[in-house]
């Protein structure tokens, strides 16, 4: 099989294009409204993007709550989700109204950042506290109707780390369990089961690859 994507000629039931992409992280974003409603909602268009300073993006299909709140107030957050909190992650995707706080419709507490007013999952992991820099409207977007693809990026101002994920000066991923989104309705979860670490090799003086036995903490 070899298609035309603009023809959406692949004949099958549903687009591989997101099972292809994968695993994606779960951005799990938080905002609240200028009316002060808290709202919550998982992205998979999400990642991490820049580091010094640290930037994350995020994309949504129209103009959802998140996207219309975070351009309002310059705010939002993004909590870790993980396998435990997979339920809460999948309720808080409910398409709701503005005026529904998701924290409480997915039976989470809200935490206000340290360094922003958005509010976070207070038993997540790990969250990102983020400032808005821009949004990006990606091609044929109506902005009147809110239709189209909208790209927000921020700017990561604070970091939470629930401390019980801190171990011997490292962030334990593989403790916290995070939850990977797949194609379809499928998802994964990072797990020591799963994972390996692996130092990248340098180059000798030969002209020719080293490998480095004990990471030295510089990523090459
Ligand atoms: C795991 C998961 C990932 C999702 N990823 C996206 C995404 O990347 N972009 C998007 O527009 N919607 C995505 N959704 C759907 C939104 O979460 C859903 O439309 C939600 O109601 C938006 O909430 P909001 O209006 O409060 O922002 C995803 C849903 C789930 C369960």
């Amino acid at each position: 099989m070899h298609y035309d994507t603009i023809k959406n000629e692949h004949n099958l039931p549903h687009d591989p294009f997101k099972a292809i992409v994968a695993p994606r992280p779960i951005g799990w974003i938080g905002s609240r409204s200028k009316a002060g409603i808290y709202n919550l909602a998982p992205y998979s268009y999400f990642n991490a993007i820049a580091d010094r300073p640290h930037f994350v993006m995020f994309s949504s299909v129209d103009i959802k709550d998140s996207v219309k709140n975070i351009e309002e107030t310059g705010d939002f957050t993004v909590s870790l989700a993980t396998e435990d909190l997979f339920d809460h992650m999948n309720g808080s995707s409910v398409p709701a109204g503005s005026e529904v706080d998701e924290f409480e419709l997915a039976g989470l507490k809200p935490q206000i950042g340290k360094f922003v007013s958005a509010p976070f999952v207070s038993e997540a992991a790990a969250a990102l506290e983020c400032k808005h820099w821009k949004t990006i409207d990606l091609p044929n977007v109506d902005r009147k109707l809110g239709k189209g693809n909208y790209v927000i990026f921020g700017q990561v101002v604070g970091i939470y780390i629930n401390d019980k994920f801190i171990k011997d000066g490292l962030f334990n991923a593989s403790a916290a369990r995070p939850l990977v989104r797949l194609g379809y309705m499928d998802y994964g979860v990072v797990g020591s089961e799963n994972t390996f670490s692996k130092n990248r090799p340098k180059l000798g003086k030969d002209g020719k690859l080293e490998a480095v036995k004990e990471w030295d903490g510089v990523y090459r």
